[in-house]
């Protein structure tokens, strides 16, 4: 069947350096004894005490892995370490947008975790709080990040590009006491202006008493007294010390909570837990990207959304990784930043996103030859499907026909890798290539049958896996009805991809098919986009559809009813566009507002989103039988 001229095959040096050698039997045995697998694979860490059974499948969609282990995720993305070798090992190289650098080693990274830990312990924080964390991307996101897990406080990030009104919303739903930002971080030279939207979210949030501030931009800010407090104030008083212990927690236990959009209303706080997801993050990290001790590894993401979790702190951290972090924009003060970046620091692994990688190319490859980024190499794809020509782009001028490309599926909902490839995969451009280890993933039709060869269907997984989402917080049966539901009686967890499997059983993952829009790679939901659109007063209904843009991937563009009296206009248009992007956060600003009169709807008032979008391209509108006008 395969055609070999389709696959772009791996070096010998590639093969004989990978730590994988081979995928068919691993796979075959993981899948036909998964907890063993995972068990083997839970063995390389840490525990303060071993698990009795690797996984309750008593209550489904209700899994639970590890029952009865006792850890904590920083016992083995620091503690663990600082008995090795490891302890004087660089763990984080940062560089801020203006070009100061700070690094941490393990040893180094502990001591700051374990005196932002005593901070929290004094301001209150308990075992089972959840901590807000509202940050620029600086050591201190991280360092934030681990302090609230090490004394067994969950934290809920919110993206910094996020406005006060998602931020209320956010610290609202988890009823968080505390909430840790900066003044701001540096972007295309400027300051941006953190505090000052969470002063805003904090009058919106009776839960909330006390901000923790790290100065990075030195703006003035509007501090409270009672309620403000400055970091390295704080870490000046006899509160803060070096040595804090890690708090012992369940397996089961929250580690986080990560917001995220779904097709309906409110955004979907997803739970992931310490032992689970250590054992997933660690053992996808550290095979998909075959890390070795010598690598720098870079996760171009920004902590505030899974990729940043999994791939930027806990799965390289565990695996006693070098990690390097960037603060700012990627052609700030030029467009060869980045490639600047990789030679300074020798980074050999990159990780980042389709989106990126377009808006880097665009700026053509001279920038890129200007510095030698020869230590590359493996990199890596995340967020939306990989267009063949960035694919190659990215292959031939970054990686220098040498790099393998893992291009990596996956969900805030899953923790870590799905459908990826190994270093020793045959590639093919744009496609996510096979399962991971113990998964089996299908394409099924509406009645979860498996479809053809190259038809197209919906993504489902068809087992449980350590790193899987154990819930939407506070929302069991929204977890149920989102993911589970649909197939409820074969158990397969519903991904809300549609893609095809090709005839050598590689997986096309062609996008989203429920209303999530992917912009630049961000997860939107058209439900939360309209609201804010309608919002606004001149307008009386609206909805949102995403189309193909050259750089973002997908745009957002709105149809909206005006209210009667409003007139349509290029000034309200824009006035409406602003709306947006202060009410949600400048991410979700649509591409244009479209003025109607009516819209496409269901009888039972559903609106039709596809066929806007079917007309808006000039495609067919498809079976308008359910259309009520
Ligand atoms: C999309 C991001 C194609 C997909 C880790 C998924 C991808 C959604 C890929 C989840 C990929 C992610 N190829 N599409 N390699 N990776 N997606 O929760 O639509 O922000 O459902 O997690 O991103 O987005 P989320």
């Amino acid at each position: 069947m395969m055609n070999p001229e389709d696959f772009y095959y791996p070096s010998k040096e590639v093969v004989e350096y990978a730590t994988v050698k081979s995928y068919d039997d691993l796979y075959q045995s993981s899948i036909e004894n998964r907890e063993r697998f995972w068990e083997e694979e839970a063995r390389q860490l840490e525990w303060y005490k071993p698990w009795d059974k690797v996984l309750d499948n008593s209550n489904h969609p209700f899994y639970k892995w590890f029952v009865g282990g006792k850890t904590n995720i920083v016992h083995n993305a620091l503690d663990r370490h600082l008995k090795t070798a490891n302890k004087n090992k660089l763990a984080l190289i940062w560089e801020g947008e203006p070009g100061d650098v700070r690094t941490f080693s393990y040893h180094a990274l502990n001591r700051e975790v374990c005196e932002f830990a005593n901070i929290l312990k004094a301001m209150g924080v308990r075992k089972g709080d959840i901590v807000t964390i509202y940050m620029p991307q600086i050591p201190e996101q991280i360092i934030a990040m681990l302090a609230c897990a090490k004394i067994g406080a969950a934290h809920s990030v919110v993206y910094g590009g996020f406005s006060h009104e998602a931020l209320a919303e956010r610290i609202n739903a988890a009823k968080s006491r505390v909430v840790i930002t900066a003044d701001g971080g540096f972007r295309r030279g400027k300051p941006t202006k953190l505090k000052s939207i969470v002063n805003k979210a904090m009058e919106m949030s009776p839960t909330m008493e006390v901000c923790i501030t790290v100065k990075r931009t030195g703006e003035d800010v509007y501090m409270e007294n009672d309620r403000d407090y400055w970091y390295h104030d704080l870490k000046s008083l006899p509160i803060s010390g070096h040595k804090c212990a890690t708090e012992e927690m369940d397996a089961e236990d929250m580690l986080f909570l990560l917001y995220t959009s779904g097709s309906t209303g409110k955004p979907k706080g997803l739970v992931h837990t310490h032992g689970g997801y250590s054992v997933y993050t660690s053992a996808t990290h550290r095979m998909v990207f075959d890390v070795k001790p010598e690598d720098r590894w870079w996760c171009a993401a920004d902590p505030g959304w899974i990729t940043g979790h999994s791939y930027m702190v806990y799965g390289p951290l565990i695996n006693g990784s070098t990690i390097f972090m960037y603060e700012g924009a990627p052609n700030h003060p030029y467009p060869d930043r980045w490639w600047r970046m990789i030679d300074k620091y020798g980074i050999s692994i990159l990780y980042t996103s389709p989106t990126a990688i377009r808006g880097l190319m665009r700026f053509g490859e001279s920038w890129v030859k200007r510095h030698d980024i020869s230590s590359l190499r493996l990199l890596g794809s995340v967020g939306e499907p990989i267009n063949p020509e960035a694919w190659k782009w990215y292959h031939e001028t970054i990686g220098d026909g040498k790099c393998p490309i893992m291009d990596t599926w996956w969900q805030t909902e899953t923790g870590g890798f799905v459908i990826t490839p190994l270093p020793i995969t045959p590639l093919k451009p744009g496609s996510a290539t096979k399962p991971f280890f113990g998964h089996e993933v299908g394409i099924v039709d509406e009645n979860g049958k498996d479809v053809a060869p190259n038809e197209v269907g919906a993504l489902v997984i068809k087992n449980p896996w350590p790193g899987m989402a154990r819930t939407i917080m506070g929302d069991d049966d929204r977890y149920y009805e989102t993911y589970w539901k649909r197939f409820d009686d074969k158990k397969y967890y519903h991904a809300g991809d549609s893609a095809k499997k090709d005839e050598d059983d590689y997986y096309w993952i062609i996008g989203r098919s429920d209303d999530v829009i992917k912009v630049s790679g961000y997860r939107l939901g058209t439900a939360e986009i309209e609201s804010a659109v309608v919002s606004h007063p001149a307008v009386a209904e609206a909805a949102a559809i995403a189309l193909p843009h050259e750089l973002k991937g997908n745009s957002i563009h709105v149809y909206a009813i005006l209210r009667e009296g409003r007139e349509p206009g290029k000034e309200l248009e824009r006035e409406i566009l602003d709306h947006v992007a202060k009410a949600m956060g400048p991410i979700a600003k649509p591409e244009e507002v479209v003025f109607v009169d009516s819209l496409p709807k269901t009888r039972s008032g559903k609106i039709m989103r596809r066929v806007l979008k079917a007309r808006a391209l000039g495609e067919d509108e498809g079976d308008l039988s359910t259309l009520d006008d």
